[in-house]
């Protein structure tokens, strides 16, 4: 390369990172909405392109010594379409960084992946089933100890810590139940026994909860669900605040290649902006309250797990820690496993399918979805509520149970 070529990459270099840092410090004074429009949307400075470009380039110049010339090397390390997802991201959830990963189990198991033998987690109950099946498959042969509890009760957790207890892992609201836990204080816990609370937000996105600012450590999202919101995108993340663990997961994700792709970045990133209140979220979840409200009067339905509705055990933390109470919820058809399975034969405009998060709304037989290792209720329905009309929602969930 000749010295005025490199000059001037040079320069541009670290004219895109003086935007980027600005844009960073801008946006923590920033509302949300803002944020998910602005954050890693820096103009190309090389084409003045207001849409991200999307890199696509496995390799990138460097210098005769290998120098960085360019701050990207090789795909699996970083790419420029993956930084700015990482950028949104670190802002939505208000992280010091976030790494994007191939899919959420990939982000779950790079997680996992940093603890070292003879570390104790404890996780929470009703978690994501895959995680599950990577607790009971993986972390004994990795030699890492492992507790599953109900923690609505907090001195449940106090007694499940160990001298050992690195992490602390919970996802609210859960799935596939719905169960609301209370951030603040399972942070505090976690954190008076030398342990890190990690938050799957999966459920909530960050616009309707902020786990990072009640005091967790580290955010978790599969970004196939809401962050991409159009059930064409597969993706996950982690947010951190601390750089200690950011270079530990850094070094997973390089070594063990579960990079997230320019193209999915890409996606990720465009379904970001939408999805503030006034938009996706906001709707999702109004749609869900009136599902849940029609429901939870069916005498053909036994019971309702939405934050939303007053009687849910966990409406008052949900209010404390969550802006909206989101587009997930299940039921528990009256009749048992058959009759359950008979309302989802007869849905029309929900369709028979799983993961959420999408604008179209899905319904899910857990139990058969889960396999042998499933805790949820035979007679239980789990609902992503899209983003149609809710009355035709309502009206199609009460024509199937008849
Ligand atoms: C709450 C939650 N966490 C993590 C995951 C895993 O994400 P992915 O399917 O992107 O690997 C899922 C998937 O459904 C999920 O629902």
């Amino acid at each position: 390369m000749n010295d005025s070529r490199k000059a001037v990459f040079t320069d541009r270099i670290a004219s895109d990172r003086g935007t980027a840092r600005d844009a960073a410090a801008r946006a923590l004074k920033m509302r949300l909405e803002t944020i998910a429009v602005h954050a890693g949307a820096e103009i190309d400075s090389t084409t003045g392109a207001l849409a991200p470009p999307l890199h696509l380039s496995t390799t990138f110049e460097h210098g005769p010594a290998g120098e960085a010339i360019h701050e990207f090397l090789y795909i699996r390390e970083k790419n420029p379409t993956q930084s700015r997802l990482e950028a949104a991201l670190r802002d939505l959830e208000g992280g010091a960084a976030a790494l994007v990963f191939s899919s959420g189990m990939a982000a779950a198991a790079a997680l996992l992946q940093t603890l070292t033998p003879a570390s104790h987690v404890v996780f929470s109950d009703d978690i994501y089933i895959d995680v599950r099946n990577l607790v009971r498959d993986f972390l004994p042969m990795w030699r890492v100890e492992s507790t599953k509890e109900d923690l609505q009760d907090l001195q449940v957790l106090e007694a499940a810590i160990r001298p050992n207890t690195k992490l602390v892992w919970i996802e609210t609201p859960s799935n596939p139940l719905m169960k609301v836990l209370d951030i603040s204080a399972i942070a505090d816990i976690a954190h008076q026994a030398g342990a890190q609370l990690v938050v799957d937000n999966t459920f909530a996105s960050p616009i309707l909860q902020r786990p990072l600012a009640l005091g967790a450590d580290v955010v978790l999202h599969s970004t196939t669900k809401y962050c991409g919101g159009h059930s064409d995108v597969q993706g996950g993340c982690l947010v951190v605040k601390n750089r200690e663990l950011l270079d530990k997961l850094f070094h997973v994700r390089d070594i063990l290649g579960a990079v997230a792709s320019p193209f999915n970045s890409w996606l990720i990133l465009r379904g970001l902006r939408s999805l503030p209140l006034p938009c996706r979220m906001e709707r999702h979840s109004e749609n869900a309250a009136v599902v849940a409200a029609a429901l939870s009067v069916s005498p053909r339905v036994e019971a309702v797990y939405y934050p939303g509705l007053r009687s849910h055990r966990g409406h008052e933390v949900a209010r404390r820690q969550m802006n909206q109470f989101g587009g997930m919820l299940s039921f528990l058809v009256r009749g048992g496993r058959e009759e359950a399975l008979r309302v989802a034969s007869c849905v029309k405009l929900f369709v028979n399918a799983t993961s959420l998060g999408g604008v179209e709304s899905l319904i899910e037989h857990r139990a058969s979805s889960e396999g042998k290792a499933s805790n949820a209720p035979q007679n239980l329905l789990r609902l992503s509520v899209g983003l149609e009309h809710p009355d035709d929602l309502v009206e199609d969930l009460m024509q199937a149970l008849g």
